[in-house]
C-alpha cells in the first residue's frame, strides 16, 4: 500500500499530466476532451495547489455556456482525434465545438467552495460566472423538469453521468436503434469492454445523438420528446444543491440582483418537493422515475443517498434511508457502490452498474458530515482512501475487491484525494 506523502505527490503528478493550460482532461487517451462535471472536480484538486488554476477552469467551463443557457457535457477544445463520438457527430453548430447535451449540475456548488478558500481576484469575472450559472439553473427548469414528478429528467444516459445505470435500462429499451452508419468506438482501445457499456447501448446513445442533431438540438423540446426521458435523483439531488450554494454567492456578490435571488428561491422550492416526489415507499428508498410510464423504479442507487447533500435529511425518511445505507455497506468491502449490490443486476466491475466512484463518494459522505452522520461519512472517506492505497488513482473501483477499473490516473480521483480524502484524514472529525 502506498504512503499518504506518496499518495499526495502521485495526486498532483496526474493533475499536472492530465493539465491542458486552462483545462483538464480527465485522463489522457480513453478522455481526451473536456467534460463538464469532471472539470469542476478538477477545480476542487487545484484549490489545493494552486486556486488560481482552479478559477481558470471553472471560468473556462462557463464559456462554454449555449446562448440558451445550457452548460454543456463536452468541450472539444485542443486535440481530441481520440474521442468518439466527435464533434462532426453531435453537429452542434455553437462558436465552441460542444456535444448537444448536458451533465450534473456541481459547478456552482464547487464555486462557493472555491470562493470560500479564496475569492476570484477579478470581481467583474465572479460576476459573470453567477449570471451564468443563475441561467445554466433556469434553463434546466425550462428544459428539464418533469411537470408530474417535479424532478429534473436526463435526455440522454450520458447527461447523468451515471451512463449505464441499470435505473436507465427501462427507458433504453424504448429507443428504438436508429439506421446508424458504421462507427468504432474508441473507448474499447483503452478500457477491457467487461468494464464499459455494451455495443447495443452504444447504439442506443447514438441514436440519441441523431435524435437531437436531426431537430438542431431544441432542448425544450427534446426535453418533452425524447425517445429516453427519466427522471434522476442525481440531477435532482445535484441541482437541488447547487441552488443553495448559488443563493449564498448571489446574497455575498450581487445582493441588489433580487430578481434572481428570487428565481433561485422559487426553483429551490420547487426542486425540494421534486426531492421528496422521489420517495419510492416500497423499496424505501429515493429512487429514479420514469416520466413515460409515471411509475417509479425500484432500485436503490448511489443517488438515492444525497438527500443529506441536498439538505432534505429532515423527513421521516433518513432513518430509512440510513438502514439501507447499513444494508449495503454489509454486503461490500469498499463504499458506495453505484448500484444496489443485492440487485440481480449489480455488476462489481461495469462501469455505473456497481462500481465506487470517488466523486459520487465525495459529494454524499460532504452531506453526511454535514448533518452530523460521522460514522458513516467516515467509512466512505476510509474506503476511499484505501481503495486508492490499494489500486491507485483508477476512474471507479470494484466495491468486493477494491481493484481499480476503467481509465487510469484520473483527474477527478486524484482531486477528491486532495480535497476531501487526504485533507480529512489529517484534521479528524472536528
Ligand atoms: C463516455 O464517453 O463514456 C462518456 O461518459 C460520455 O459522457
Amino acid at each position: 500500500m502506498a504512503t499518504s506523502n506518496s499518495l499526495y505527490q502521485r495526486a498532483i503528478d496526474v493533475l499536472k499530466q492530465n493539465d491542458r493550460g486552462t483545462y483538464s482532461l480527465p485522463t489522457h487517451g480513453l478522455y481526451p476532451v473536456q467534460f463538464n462535471w469532471d472539470s469542476a472536480f478538477a477545480a476542487l484538486g487545484y484549490r489545493f495547489i494552486n486556486q488560481h488554476r482552479a478559477w481558470q477552469e471553472v471560468m473556462q467551463l462557463a464559456s462554454s455556456q449555449w446562448p440558451d443557457g445550457m452548460i454543456p457535457h463536452i468541450m472539444f477544445r485542443g486535440d481530441h482525434d481520440g474521442y468518439f463520438p466527435g464533434p462532426d457527430i453531435w453537429n452542434t453548430g455553437q462558436f465552441i465545438e460542444t456535444s448537444g447535451i448536458t451533465q450534473p449540475p456541481v459547478l456552482a456548488s464547487v464555486v462557493r467552495q472555491l470562493d470560500e478558500a479564496g475569492p476570484y481576484r477579478d470581481v467583474n469575472g465572479m460576476y459573470d460566472m453567477l449570471r451564468r450559472l443563475v441561467r445554466w439553473h433556469d434553463w434546466f427548469m425550462k428544459a428539464r423538469l418533469d411537470p408530474q414528478s417535479l424532478g429534473i429528467q436526463i435526455i440522454h444516459p450520458w447527461e447523468s453521468g451515471r451512463d449505464n445505470l441499470t435505473d436507465w435500462d427501462q427507458g433504453m429499451a424504448r429507443v428504438e436503434i436508429a439506421d446508424l452508419p458504421p462507427y468504432t468506438r474508441r473507448d474499447l482501445d483503452h478500457v477491457d469492454s467487461s468494464q464499459r457499456p455494451t455495443k447495443e447501448q452504444y447504439d442506443r446513445y447514438l441514436t440519441l445523438v441523431k435524435f437531437g442533431r436531426d431537430r438542431h438540438w431544441p432542448q425544450a423540446y427534446l426535453g418533452q420528446n425524447s425517445p429516453f426521458r427519466m427522471v434522476d435523483p442525481g440531477m435532482t439531488a445535484f441541482l437541488l444543491r447547487a441552488n443553495r450554494d448559488l443563493i449564498v454567492l448571489l446574497n455575498k456578490y450581487l445582493p441588489e440582483d433580487t430578481d434572481s435571488i428570487a428565481l433561485i428561491q422559487s426553483h429551490i422550492n420547487t426542486l425540494e418537493l421534486g426531492w421528496l416526489n422521489l420517495w419510492n415507499p416500497k423499496v424505501q428508498a429515493y429512487t429514479a422515475y420514469d416520466p413515460v410510464l409515471q411509475q417509479p423504479i425500484d432500485s436503490v442507487s448511489a443517488a438515492s443517498f444525497l438527500s443529506c447533500y441536498a439538505s432534505m435529511h429532515n423527513d421521516l425518511h433518513h432513518g430509512h434511508l440510513m438502514d439501507q445505507f447499513d444494508r449495503i455497506a454489509n454486503k461490500v468491502k469498499f463504499m458506495v457502490p453505484s448500484f444496489d449490490p443485492e440487485h440481480a443486476d449489480f455488476d462489481a466491475k461495469r462501469y455505473w452498474r456497481g462500481p465506487v466512484w470517488h466523486v459520487i463518494n465525495n459529494r454524499i459522505g460532504l452531506g453526511f458530515s454535514e448533518v452530523g452522520e460521522h460514522e458513516r461519512a467516515e467509512r466512505i472517506r476510509k474506503d476511499s482512501e484505501d481503495l486508492i492505497a490499494q489500486s491507485s488513482f483508477y476512474e471507479y473501483f470494484n466495491p468486493i475487491t477494491g481493484d481499480g477499473l476503467g481509465g487510469k490516473d484520473f483527474t477527478w480521483t486524484a482531486s477528491v484525494y486532495l480535497d476531501w480524502v487526504m485533507q480529512e484524514a489529517d484534521h479528524g472529525q472536528d
